[in-house]
């Protein structure tokens, strides 16, 4: 998929730094031809020569060295490639970024460069909340610069945990194809995305809403973005980072997301992934209720949401081609996706049980059965991620078809 593309990659100096090595062999492995500059910080954590052998030429480092300026330069080095990728981008190189820095080759090539550029931020997971950082990283996003990751996990710090590590060297090789793979076998086709929780007021300060975390959503419209899709990702309130090359919604309540999804149509497919809010309060209270009104506590009376997906499914005009719906059920699963296909008039749906002790609501693996009218497939539990590729070259295979 990145046969023969060039890829620039830029290593700041934090511990992630020896996963970037990895990414390097990733990248060769799809075919990339690997360019390197590692920062000053960068070579405390990992050597020029490693970085260089792996790439198969020299690594380049320094801003006024004259015999990298006479072969390459810093405006060539910044020039020549399709792709930009800053792994890890640590607080100072983001921070660096935002201000438009020059002061050593990397930040010098990151400013001459007319290319994308893709950041893997990793740092503390202090550092990266900091509201410095977040106005860097604010600031970058609105420069056009892609972000992806970081993961939320354990620190390299011992007892340190939280959001701040660098994302996986295949998570970044396919935020790259997705920037780059425009020739994937989703090109040329829209594909819209729900993902997380709705979340309905019921007063200022309280919401009815569900545990979603909206990672298998998330993983779909990454997926479809690096297979080259167009990708609209309609998303209720998650603590996930946006996916590279997707461009995203962000709603609070099912009627919000009934309108951005209206508002993304016409799309090729439509893959339901959010855990839509049942019920919202009929009426929401402008303050905070009291925690109890006239001696009692309060009743709250419920209204139904819209359901978006039957509501997307059965359109006269403008249905997508193929539109796909999720049944997490804790009872009787397949008859209840069944009876879902039917009733919600969606081409497939990707059933799952979510029972207390699966540990799929929230967790990083799924348990998937599809269920279309022709027939029932169970798959193996797997990652989210390769559940999402997974769907993602099925919806490939199914235009194709649909094509031809
Ligand atoms: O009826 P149930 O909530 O189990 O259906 C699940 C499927 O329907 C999921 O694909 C979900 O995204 C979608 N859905 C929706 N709008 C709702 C409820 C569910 O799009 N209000």
């Amino acid at each position: 998929m990145l046969k023969s593309r060039r890829i620039l990659l830029v290593i700041g100096g934090g511990i992630a730094a020896y996963k970037s090595l990895g990414l390097i062999r990733r990248l060769r492995e799809c075919g990339a031809h690997v360019r390197c500059i590692l920062t000053a910080a960068a070579q405390h954590f990992v050597t020029p020569l490693a970085a260089g052998a792996l790439c198969g030429e020299r690594a380049f480092t320094d801003l006024f060295d004259a015999k990298s300026e006479f072969d390459v330069g810093h405006v060539r080095l910044a020039r020549d490639p399709d792709l930009v990728v800053v792994a890890p981008a640590t607080a100072d190189l983001i921070a660096r970024m935002a201000g438009g820095h020059a002061d050593d080759l990397a930040a010098a090539a990151l400013l001459a460069t007319d290319k994308p550029i893709l950041i893997a931020p990793a740092m503390n997971p202090q550092m990266w909340a900091a509201k410095a950082t977040q106005r860097n990283l604010a600031q970058l996003k609105a420069d056009g610069v892609h972000v992806v990751g970081p993961n939320a996990g354990e620190m390299a710090e011992r007892g340190e945990a939280g959001i701040g590590r660098m994302a996986e060297p295949l998570e970044i090789v396919a935020a790259v194809e997705a920037l780059l793979g425009r020739a994937g076998p989703l090109s040329g086709k829209r594909v819209l995305v729900t993902s997380g929780p709705t979340c309905e007021p019921i007063d200022a300060v309280r919401y009815i809403a569900n545990r979603s975390s909206g990672k298998q959503g998330h993983a779909i419209a990454a997926a479809a973005a690096a297979a080259g899709a167009d990708v609209v990702l309609v998303s209720g309130p998650v603590s996930l980072p946006d996916p590279p090359a997707v461009s995203v919604v962000r709603v609070e309540t099912a009627r919000e997301m009934l309108a951005a999804v209206e508002k993304a149509l016409p799309v090729d497919v439509a893959v339901f992934a959010a855990a839509v809010a049942d019920w919202r309060p009929e009426r929401q209270s402008a303050g905070k209720i009291k925690k109890r009104q006239h001696g009692q506590p309060p009743t709250l009376a419920l209204v139904e949401n819209p359901d978006i997906l039957s509501t997307i499914a059965h359109r006269k005009s403008g249905r997508p081609r193929l539109v796909i719906g999720f049944a997490a059920e804790t009872d009787h699963v397949l008859a209840n996706a069944k009876a879902k296909l039917a009733a919600k008039s969606c081409d497939w749906i990707l059933a799952n049980d979510v029972s207390p002790g699966t540990g799929i609501m929230g967790g990083d693996t799924n348990t998937i059965t599809l269920v279309t009218t022709a027939g029932i497939e169970p798959w193996p539990p797997q990652s989210k991620e390769n559940v999402a590729r997974t769907v993602v070259e099925r919806i490939a295979a199914a235009m194709a078809d649909t094509n031809s």
